[in-house]
């Protein structure tokens, strides 16, 4: 029968999280190295979803999926498609609540798949509306870097309610990502800096606006191609985070053994509580025993790029 595949990289931030959700800028990049696909597949019997987690009707699938379930069937509504006789197939290397954009990952995977089994053309416009469906029930979408930096194909600079900007990044460094293999919960990390600033405001703001300078001098840092100055950067913003609450002793332990066996810089990735680091190395041989060091100091998975011509 006929199938469709829509497809959808998962998503790194740079620097700026938290401090997005307060308006500051955030810059993000594509994480190529993670994908999902979703096979939409025509076979009668109602709109069923087919996933490591759940196989069987979307209307039956366990609360975690309602998000993607009410997005698959606004899609259906608006493509003017009934929602039944089709299966969506999901497969995933996205690792969940890991701070990499699983969630937004999937919803965007699906949309294109139900549009490209229609045949139809899909505007950025309409994919952000269905994306924001999904991502509403997964974390309540904070500031909705996820689904813009899940959607583009290269690397963003991103403000809250402002149209993204494309952020060119060429540096000849190497970024390594270690997942802690511990889910976290973006909406509770948000919230516990929201709570934390009612008793604390003083600290919170100066925290967020330290981020938020932090993350111009980023892009300054990354327009000189200066990865010294960039890694220091990264291990800034890691103070702060951590001084905001978000980190914890897992991701301490992964940027001190990141920094340890010669990153130039390390912090968190995401919302923090668990999920991944990122670490800054000079080399692809650097990148590569820094990457080990990750592994013997627990994190359950590591991946290295190239930061040149994203
Ligand atoms: C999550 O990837 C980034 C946060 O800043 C939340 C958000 O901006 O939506 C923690």
């Amino acid at each position: 029968g006929k199938t469709a595949t829509g497809t959808a990289h998962g998503k790194l931030i740079l620097a700026g999280e938290h401090s997005v959700v307060y308006g500051k800028p955030a810059i993000a990049l594509p994480f190529h190295l993670v994908q999902v696909e979703a096979n939409v597949i025509r076979k009668s019997g109602p709109l069923s979803i087919d996933c490591l987690y759940y196989t069987g009707a979307m209307d039956e699938a366990p609360p975690k999926m309602m998000g993607i379930t009410a997005c698959a069937k606004e899609t259906l509504k608006t493509l003017n498609e009934p929602a039944e006789n089709l299966v969506i197939k999901l497969e995933s290397t996205v690792p969940i609540g890991r701070g990499l954009g699983s969630s937004a990952a999937v919803a965007v995977a699906v949309v294109r798949g139900l549009y490209a089994f229609f045949g139809r053309k899909l505007s950025e416009a309409e994919l952000e509306r269905l994306v924001q469906i999904a991502e509403n029930f997964a974390h309540g979408n904070p500031s909705g870097i996820d689904m813009m930096t899940v959607i583009n194909d290269h690397p963003i600079w991103f403000e809250k309610g402002k149209p993204v900007r494309p952020m060119p990044v060429s540096l000849r460094f190497y970024l390594v990502v270690a997942d802690s293999g511990r889910i976290h919960d973006t909406s509770l990390a948000v919230k516990s800096i929201r709570e934390k600033r009612q008793y604390e405001p003083e600290m919170v703001n100066k925290a967020i606006g330290r981020l938020g300078k932090i993350v111009y001098e980023v892009k300054e840092a990354l327009d000189a191609k200066d990865g010294f100055r960039l890694g220091q950067l990264l291990n800034e913003a890691q103070a702060q985070l951590s001084a905001l609450g978000v980190s914890d002793a897992g991701l301490d332990d992964l940027t001190g053994a990141a920094r340890a066996a010669g990153a130039l810089g390390a912090k968190l990735t995401g919302a923090g509580r668990g999920g991944c680091i990122i670490a800054l190395a000079e080399t692809r041989e650097k990148a590569e025993t820094v990457a080990a060091a990750l592994q013997r100091a627990g994190a359950i998975k590591t991946w290295y790029f190239s930061l040149e011509g994203r």
